[in-house]
C-alpha cells in the first residue's frame, strides 16, 4: 500500500456486493487512506451486503436513487458534512437497463424501459456533477470517475441498449469536465473496463461466452475488478492530475486487437 490517497474524501456509487466493481474500489480506497460515503439506491440496501462494507471500511452508507436530484443533492450536503469538508473523489460505477432485464431484443424496445435505462446508466452521471458543480461540492483537482464499457464505440450485439446508454455516458463526461476543468480544475474521465463477472455484468445474454473470449483475446487476458479498482485508485491519486475528458481503456489490451492467434486456432 502506498497511501495514494491519505486526506482524500470521497463518494462511492454503485457497491451491491463483494463482486461490484464499487466494492473492491471501496476496499482499496480505504487501503490507500481515503474516507468516503457509500451509497446506492434505496431499493439495492435490501439486495447486498453494504452495510458489511462500510463497517469494514468505516464508511457511513446514505441511501439515494441517483436519478433524483433531491436524494443527490441531499447526499452531498450529508457526504461533506460527514466527512468534514469539500470532496476529492466520486466514482459513478452505476448502470441498468430493463430492456436487457426483461430480455427484450435491440430491435423490439419498450421505449419507457429505454427512458429508464438512459435516465440511470447515463443522466444520472450529468445529475450528480450538476449538483457538485453546482454546490462548488469539489475541492480543486479532484477527481471523477464514472465506469464504461467499450460497446460504447464497437458492436456488441448482445450488449443492447446498454451500448448507446454508455455512448451517452461517455459523451457527458467529456462535456460537463470541460466546464468542471476550466471553472474548478476538477478532472473527470471513464473508464472502460473488461467483461467482468457481476450482478449487472452476469445480466447480458451470452456474457459466459463473451468474457471467455475478451479473455482469450486480449495480450494480458481480462482486467478484474481488482485490476479495475486499483486503476481507480491512480485516477483518484494526485499522480493523475493532468488526466480530464478521457475515455480510458481498461481491457487487457482487447480494444486494438483484430485477432488473436488463440482464436485463430478455434477455426482452423
Ligand atoms: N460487469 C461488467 O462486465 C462491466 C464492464 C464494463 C463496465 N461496467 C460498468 O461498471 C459499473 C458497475 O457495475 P458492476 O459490474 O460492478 O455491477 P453491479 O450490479 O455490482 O453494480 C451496478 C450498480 O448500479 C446500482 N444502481 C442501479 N440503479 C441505480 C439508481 N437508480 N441509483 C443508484 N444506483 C443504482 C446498483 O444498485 C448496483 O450497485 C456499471 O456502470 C457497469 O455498466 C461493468
Amino acid at each position: 500500500m502506498h497511501n495514494l490517497l491519505q486526506g482524500k474524501r470521497g463518494i462511492i456509487f454503485g457497491a451491491l456486493d463483494e463482486n461490484s466493481i464499487a466494492w473492491k474500489t471501496a476496499e482499496r480506497v480505504h487501503q490507500e487512506g481515503g474516507t468516503f460515503v457509500l451509497t446506492n439506491a434505496p431499493a439495492a440496501m435490501r439486495l447486498g451486503n453494504i452495510a458489511a462494507l462500510a463497517s469494514k471500511t468505516g464508511a457511513t452508507v446514505i441511501p439515494a436513487d441517483a436519478t433524483s436530484v433531491e436524494d443527490l443533492e441531499k447526499l452531498i450536503d450529508q457526504a461533506t458534512e460527514i466527512l468534514g469538508g469539500k470532496i476529492d473523489f466520486v466514482l459513478h460505477s452505476i448502470g441498468m437497463s430493463v430492456n436487457v432485464r426483461k430480455g427484450n431484443h435491440y430491435t423490439n424496445q419498450n421505449y419507457d424501459f429505454t427512458e429508464k435505462g438512459w435516465n440511470v446508466s447515463a443522466v444520472s452521471f450529468h445529475k450528480l456533477m450538476q449538483v457538485l458543480y453546482k454546490k462548488d461540492a469539489m475541492n480543486a483537482w479532484g477527481s471523477i470517475v464514472a465506469l464504461s464499457y467499450m460497446a460504447a464505440q464497437r458492436v456488441f450485439p448482445d450488449y443492447n441498449d446498454m451500448a448507446d446508454n454508455k455512448a451517452f455516458l461517455e459523451s457527458i463526461a467529456r462535456s460537463f469536465g470541460y466546464f468542471f476543468g476550466r471553472d474548478k480544475k476538477v478532472r473527470v474521465n471513464t473508464i472502460s473496463q473488461s467483461p467482468t463477472a457481476t450482478r449487472a455484468g452476469q445480466g447480458v445474454k451470452g456474457f459466459k461466452g463473451f468474457i471467455a473470449f475478451a479473455d482469450k483475446m486480449a495480450p494480458l487476458g481480462n482486467a478484474s475488478a481488482l485490476d479495475c479498482a486499483n486503476y481507480t485508485v491512480a485516477m483518484f491519486s494526485d499522480l493523475t492530475r493532468m488526466v480530464t475528458l478521457q475515455n480510458l481503456l481498461h481491457d487487457g489490451g482487447f480494444s486494438n486487437m483484430g485477432v488473436s492467434q488463440e482464436i485463430m486456432e478455434m477455426f482452423e
